[in-house]
């Protein structure tokens, strides 16, 4: 298939591409751009392991056509650190053992990034609405959840994340 020339911009570099015109967002990211943090499973919108940022917006990158987001400021788990040291929501999930395998963790971040951005102060309910559509086969939820709340209570007092 005839490759098209695109511009992706990505943890706010740009980057000029050639990509196939089914070529998935996953796929650019992880093949040619080395960002592996996004992690693909299911391959079909079911598992959120491949959440990216697009606009600020959670997206599932597995069956997004890479040429479909030019234009867009795409955010991976890979520009989430804030000036080299770990977010809120990364140190959380440390302290609060929030990942086992963490093959799950990058999208969880990515939902909890966009959710954030949209609404400073969720509640319970807010969060596992968001978080409905990612998926952990090894952790049981509970000790991500108190991640999840210990890193959006110290965003909230602006406070650092404490266990
Ligand atoms: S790999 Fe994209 S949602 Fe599961
Ligand atoms: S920590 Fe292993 S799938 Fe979630």
């Amino acid at each position: 298939m005839k490759k098209e020339l695109i511009e992706l911009r990505v943890n706010g570099r740009l980057h000029e591409l050639a990509v196939e015109p089914n070529a998935v967002l996953l796929d650019v990211l992880r093949q040619e751009l080395q960002l592996t943090g996004s992690k693909r499973a299911c391959d079909d919108s079911s598992c959120g392991a491949c959440t990216v940022l697009l606009d600020g917006v959670a997206m599932m990158s597995c069956t997004m056509l890479a040429i479909s987001c030019e234009g867009q400021e795409i955010t991976t788990i890979e520009g989430v650190s804030e000036h080299g040291s770990l977010a809120a929501i990364q140190k959380a999930y440390g302290d609060w053992g929030g990942a086992q395998c963490g093959f799950c963790t990058p999208g969880f971040i990515m939902t909890v990034k966009s959710l954030l951005a949209e609404n400073p102060d969720p509640s319970e309910a807010d969060v596992r609405a968001a978080l409905s559509s990612n998926l952990c086969r090894c952790t049981g939820y509970n000790q991500m959840y108190d991640a999840i709340r210990s890193a959006i209570k110290a965003e909230r007092e602006g406070s650092a994340v404490t266990k």
